[in-house]
């Protein structure tokens, strides 16, 4: 297949490309664009043989239902129905932005979408890109991450290209998204609300509609049979680079010494190491390649960068990843969400 690719500044946004990119979406093609949390594949999510396309492109499991993205407050009820006041309160708060809703789904959205649920996971971001797209198809468009199924989520149009060129039909490039992670999902059809994947829009910030809001509690545990997360998605083996990584937690002092000592270890074994490092201890490693994912101070740099390390990563080639912990606060709680899954949460305490 042919993929058009072409980028766009978003400060200066060629509209007719976006037009033309919308007249695509409405035909039922696919065009992968960037939002303000990572780059999404979209398709018309009320075209059933379109959204279908989406997960064929991605090798995505068939049971893992898409999200859709929305331009406008008037089109929540276009797609769903029975919003709850919490739902209503959370998307005059925190939309547009980094915050998917789980709501219960009105026909006008395919079965293919949802995945044959009855609920479907509504966004309107940010991005003017995106919105603009969005605007223009004239249709709500479900869009997953643009990655193959299991890869980091791409947060630069490189990887998307990377991932699926030749699988799509229009590729639109934009600037670096900004939180770097994917959006905070939480489920609106319970009562008191759940999040159901950590995000950008925090714990405390959700709480502030909803007091008794919790995070599902199978997210941040080690996958055992008797804890099952209630997004599909969750389940899945995820954000997996092709080296294995391990994360090591504790006083960042000892952290430092525990690497250095793995390092040495790996090298006996002729091992390439690759280690995950802040601005703040990147200097203080050897034998190995250090790559600093940002400040410890702005937990944001570090979620910006998070992906697009694993990445790079797996471009040099390394034999295993070790990587620094975070405090699980506020955005944190979200970046060791990621982390844990990419290293099947394989964690060392020191
Ligand atoms: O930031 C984002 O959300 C990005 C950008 C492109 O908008 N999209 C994204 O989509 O991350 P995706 O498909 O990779 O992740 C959506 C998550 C999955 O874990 C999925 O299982 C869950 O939301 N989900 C979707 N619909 C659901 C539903 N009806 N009930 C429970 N979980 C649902
Ligand atoms: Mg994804």
């Amino acid at each position: 297949m042919y993929t058009k690719i072409v980028n766009l500044n978003e400060d200066d946004v060629d509209e007719q490309i976006l037009k033309e990119a919308g007249e695509f979406i409405k035909n039922g093609k696919l065009v992968v664009f960037p939002t303000e949390t990572v780059y999404g594949l979209g398709a018309n999510a009320e075209d059933g043989e379109a959204t279908k396309k989406i997960f064929e492109a991605k090798g995505r499991p068939q049971d893992n239902p898409l999200i859709i993205h929305i331009s406008d407050f008037e089109d929540v009820d276009k797609v769903v129905r029975n919003i709850s006041d919490s739902a209503r309160k959370l998307m005059r708060e925190f939309w547009p932005g980094p915050m998917t809703l789980i709501m219960e789904k009105k026909s006008i959205i395919s079965d293919v979408t949802s995945a044959g649920l009855t609920s479907v996971g509504v966004r309107m971001p940010s991005d003017k890109i995106a919105r603009k797209l969005i605007k223009f198809s004239g249709v709500s468009i479900a869009a997953p991450s643009a990655n193959l199924s299991g890869k980091p989520s791409p947060t630069d149009v490189e990887r998307c290209i990377e991932d699926l060129n030749g699988k799509v039909d229009y590729i639109i490039g934009g600037n670096k998204c900004e939180y770097g992670l994917e959006s905070t999902v939480i489920d609106c059809t319970v009562n008191p609300v759940c999040i159901l994947r950590p995000g950008a829009i925090t714990l405390e910030m959700v709480r502030k509609v909803d007091e008794k809001a919790y995070i599902d509690p199978a997210i941040m545990a080690k996958p055992e049979p008797s804890l099952k997360p209630k997004a599909p998605g969750m389940k899945y083996k995820h954000y997996a680079p092709k080296a294995p990584v391990k994360i090591i937690d504790g006083d960042l002092k000892k952290t430092i010494e525990k690497i250095n000592e793995m390092v040495q270890n790996y090298i006996d074994d002729n091992k390439k190491v690759g280690i995950m490092a802040t601005d703040e201890t990147k200097n203080n490693y050897r034998n190995a390649i250090v790559i600093s994912l940002g400040s410890r101070k702005d937990i944001y740099s570090i979620g910006r960068n998070l992906f697009e390390t694993l990445r790079d990563f797996d471009d040099c080639g390394v034999d295993v990843i070790l990587s620094e912990a975070f405090d699980e606060e506020g955005f944190g709680v979200a970046i060791m969400n990621r982390l844990n899954k990419s290293a099947g949460f394989d964690i060392i305490n020191v």
